[in-house]
């Protein structure tokens, strides 16, 4: 077998596990609103377990009820009435040999009151998360005596239900994590102060669950490797805390890091690469004799062999690349890398998650849907669909439907397959789109799709292919407002720049719209040295774009000296420059600049859909033809239409 070390099994304590691949803690929205165990939360874990995962450690599950909702819909474990929910799930995952922990969690200063009811959030000490932007209140020392009971009756209840093991939530700036870091902790009680006053809480909490569940049933600590927040806890006490669970039988120390603070080292977004922070694992490892678990990017099965090989882990877990794609590690034993449908980091799944809504995945258009989009009707029968367009959602209905029996017949006008996601692939650190779509093409090729580069036929040549239906995924095309100088030759577009038709170095540019295209291609003509000023006529900068996203991209074009202006819009282009007004006292602006660069996104031409619908029985308008979206939107689209066809 390729990946000897992926593959060996594994021991935590007692238990063994079939392979050393982990499915990290991942909140979903799933469970029903009170909790219970449902078939949805049971077929999404079901499905990673069938698809080769050794070990799965469930959501953040509630143990406390007044000041401890994580999210809205999710597992709890603080009343008996859940065992026989946790049960069920439990034995299902059990049909794959694969093991399940639970993981205990009380969010503390990284809640927000409207989810408890109005209530003050709680913490160890009145010290804000400027992420959260709400006061918490300092928790009495019966208080916490008292939530020490709730985690040990979790673990029972985990127990009781047939749970292989539980996960203490101690990382992300959540209850345990704030109590062990000096930045969040100032109390002067037994729990505050020093560094074992601090530990304090999670020893007691860690020392119930062994004496009341019993030494042999496996207990897993989540810390921070580091959580990246100055005054915060640190790789030392990382390593010095993990030393100190393992004398408390702890049996596996799972190596994270960040708060709510720095977000983007818990999730990262896509510029972070493989392994960025395994050096925490790594340091955490060497202080340790037992097992250590961590997510480090981890994405291919050689990356993830790698690191068990080089000795910084012995589980490797991946969170997002199972959300992805659920049959992960059946395809890395099979060896058959190249089928993996890659994660892109894009964070879609957390953003979603964390507006109280149903986990999705931009490249897995099943993911959190498991029990609505079953089995593919296999009933194509040879029947051929056009497909116009080889953007994610023209490729994703054509992977789709070549499953189903059909034969796509799929033309790109462009060189390459990618449509507008080729281009977003271009700016710098963005190559995980370049992974997918690599994976998108080898399926439809090996599927049989037939496909047509640089060629868009007319209505004519379609009508002759005699289709049994059409899907247009054609793209939109740049908005370009009537304005004053915009027809000059010192104006293009973000796509002729990211085609590189427009080739720009060491000028000065003013980008005209700060969308996401907009802050990648400003970051990659400021990488060709160019003087990049970003113009945005709303009053933030990245309109719509998620925080963690434009946080991200924000301080690496702060970098690279590039301006943003936010409340300046466009009003001509003359040879010197932009004129622009300022939105807020609505003076006039000027800005010199030798290219002008528009992204002010995309629109589609509804004509073209009008004549298909007109001559073909069977349509179907995808992507941005049918509505600008992203990723996201246009592999959901692609699979449902595909899916659905009649
Ligand atoms: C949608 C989503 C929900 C998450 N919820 C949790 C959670 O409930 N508990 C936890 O410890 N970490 C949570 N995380 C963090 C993951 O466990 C993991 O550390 C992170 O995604 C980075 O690993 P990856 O790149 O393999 O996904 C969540 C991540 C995502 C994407
Ligand atoms: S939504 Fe994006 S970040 Fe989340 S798992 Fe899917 S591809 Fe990865």
């Amino acid at each position: 077998m390729k990946y000897q070390r992926l593959f060996e099994r594994g021991q935590i304590g007692c238990l063994e596990t079939k392979n050393r691949i982990v499915m990290p803690a991942m909140g979903t929205n799933l469970p029903g609103c009170n909790g219970e165990v449902n078939e949805e939360i049971i077929r999404y874990y079901e499905e990673r377990a069938e698809g080769g995962c050794g070990l799965i450690i469930t959501e953040i599950t509630r143990v406390d009820d007044e000041t401890g909702i994580g999210t809205p819909c999710q597992l709890c474990a603080n009343h008996i009435r859940y065992i026989p929910g946790l049960e069920r799930l439990a034995r299902r995952i059990h049909r794959y040999d694969t093991r399940i922990f639970l993981q205990l969690h009380h969010p503390g200063r990284e809640n927000r009151s409207k989810f408890i009811d109005g209530r003050q959030i709680a913490g160890p000490s009145p010290i804000m998360s400027s992420a959260i932007g709400e006061m918490p209140r300092e928790m009495t020392t019966e208080e916490v005596e008292g939530m020490v009971k709730k985690f040990i009756i979790g673990a029972n209840i985990a127990k009781a239900a047939g749970m292989d093991g539980v996960e203490i939530h101690a990382a992300h700036g959540y209850l345990v994590g704030s109590f062990l870091s000096p930045q969040s902790n100032i109390r002067t009680d037994k729990y505050g102060g020093s560094f074992e006053n601090r530990f304090r809480f999670l020893a007691e909490i860690v020392g119930g669950i062994k004496a009341s569940c019993g030494k042999k049933f496996p207990v897993s600590v989540r810390i921070d490797g580091d959580e990246f927040v100055p005054g915060g806890f640190g790789l030392e006490d990382a390593v010095k805390t993990a030393a100190a669970l393992e004398q408390l039988g702890v049996d596996v120390i799972n190596v994270s890091a960040g708060t709510y603070e720095t977000v983007n080292t818990i999730i990262e977004p896509t510029s972070y690469p493989q392994g960025w922070k395994k050096h925490l694992a790594a340091a955490v490892k060497k202080a340790v004799h037992i097992p250590v678990i961590a997510c480090d990017v981890i994405r291919k099965p050689d990356f993830a062999e790698q690191l068990l090989e080089e000795g910084i882990q012995d589980f490797v877990a991946l969170g997002r690349a199972q959300l992805a794609d659920p049959q992960w590690g059946n395809k890395a034993r099979a060896g058959k890398e190249e089928e993996i449908r890659p994660c892109i980091s894009c964070l879609y799944c957390i953003e979603d998650v964390l507006n109280g809504k149903i986990i999705k995945c931009a490249v897995n258009a099943r993911c959190g849907r498991e029990t609505e989009l079953t089995g593919l009707s296999k009933d194509g029968a040879g029947r051929r669909v056009v497909i116009l367009g080889g953007g994610p959602a023209g490729m994703e209905a054509a992977r789709v439907l070549a499953i189903r029996g059909f034969i796509p017949v799929l033309f790109e006008k462009q060189p390459v397959l990618g449509g507008s996601a080729r281009l977003a692939a271009v700016p710098p650190l963005k190559e995980k789109i370049t992974w997918y779509l690599e994976y998108l093409e080898h399926e439809i090729r090996t599927l049989g799709a037939e496909i047509h580069l640089e060629r868009e036929p007319d209505l004519e040549e379609i009508k002759a292919m005699e289709p049994y239906a059409v899907f247009s995924a054609v793209g939109g095309t740049n908005i370009i407002p009537p304005l004053p100088g915009i027809q000059g030759e010192n104006v293009c577009t973000v796509t002729d720049i990211l085609r590189k038709r427009v080739t720009v170095k060491e000028k000065n540019v003013v980008m005209v719209g700060s969308g996401m295209t907009g802050l990648e291609t400003a970051e990659f003509l400021a990488e060709q040295k160019n003087k990049v000023t970003v113009i945005e006529m709303l009053p933030n900068i990245g309109p719509g774009m998620y925080t963690p996203n434009l946080i991200d991209i924000v301080t690496r074009l702060k970098k690279y000296g590039v301006t943003l202006i936010p409340s300046c819009k466009l009003c001509e282009v003359t040879k010197a420059g932009v004129k622009a007004e300022n939105m807020k006292d609505h003076t006039a602006v000027e800005i010199p600049a030798d290219q002008i660069v528009l992204s002010l996104g995309v629109k589609n031409d509804p004509t073209f859909s009008r004549v298909l619908r007109e001559n073909f029985e069977r349509v179907c308008i995808l992507g941005d033809a049918s509505k600008v979206g992203r990723i996201a939107q246009a592999v959901q689209a692609g699979y449902e239409a595909a899916s659905d066809l009649r």
